[in-house]
């Protein structure tokens, strides 16, 4: 039986990491959700393509060929997983994911990959729009200013160059961007798990989620 789970939830709530690790311990694949609109991001903008010209943007779409590997996102063959991590995509991205046109041309292709198997996916609105009857959905979430510290840390931790006031400061317009959009906007799926990371480790949100699916795969094997 394949199945989907979905955990939804704001910038630096700690989603990424900790759906990595729930997707290896259930030994399922992990599709990352935000990867795919960065990338759409980054090569939207460096063909100069504006947010405000939506006929070149559904032309630029239908002719942009993304491949999601396991730890890599290709665009038109080339590899953007560095260049996808940068603070100037974090913004892009924010932009460009709020056009219906953007979204629409990416629907599908993430309901796609439930066709190869179960999935963890990450994003905004996997439990909402992506994939509405998941077996299992999650909204992660913590204070802007515990987001604030974790991707700080991240940051600092990879020897990159780091701003506490900058990265909160985006952290809280990126959270209005993404949550006033009209389209799809951030949102606790109906039916969804609430978890406040704020206060707790990552292995404790990793067990916590875990705990969860097996309760449900159990509950559903006991049903039949
Ligand atoms: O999770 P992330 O920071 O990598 O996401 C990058 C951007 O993409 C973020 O501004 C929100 C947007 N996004 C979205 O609108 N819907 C999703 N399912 C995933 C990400």
């Amino acid at each position: 039986m394949s199945y989907v789970i979905t955990i939804d939830g704001p910038a630096g709530a700690g989603k990424s990491s900790v759906a990595k690790r729930v997707a290896k311990s259930l030994g399922i694949k992990y599709l990352d959700t935000g990867a795919i609109y960065r990338a759409i991001a980054l090569l939207l903008a460096k063909s100069e393509i504006k947010p405000e010209s939506e006929d070149f943007l559904r032309e630029a779409l239908s002719e942009i060929k993304i491949e999601l590997r396991e730890n890599s996102v290709l665009v038109n063959g080339f590899d953007v997983s560095g260049e996808i991590r940068t603070p100037e995509v974090d913004e892009l991205a924010s932009v460009y994911s709020a056009l219906p046109v953007v979204r629409e041309a990416l629907l599908g292709l993430q309901q796609d990959q439930e066709k190869y198997g179960s999935i963890v996916a990450e994003g905004r609105d996997v439990g909402s729009v992506v994939f509405p009857d998941a077996k299992v959905k999650f909204f992660l979430t913590a204070s802007p200013e515990a987001r604030a510290k974790r991707r700080y840390l991240e940051r600092v931790n990879k020897g990159k160059e780091a701003n506490y006031d900058e990265i909160l400061e985006s952290i809280k317009h990126r959270d209005k961007n993404d949550s006033q959009r009209e389209l799809a906007p951030l949102s606790v799926p109906e039916g969804a798990i609430y978890l406040d990371t704020s206060d707790i480790t990552e292995d404790e949100a990793v067990t916590f989620i875990i705990h969860h699916v097996n309760e449900a795969i159990n509950n559903h094997n006991e049903a039949k």
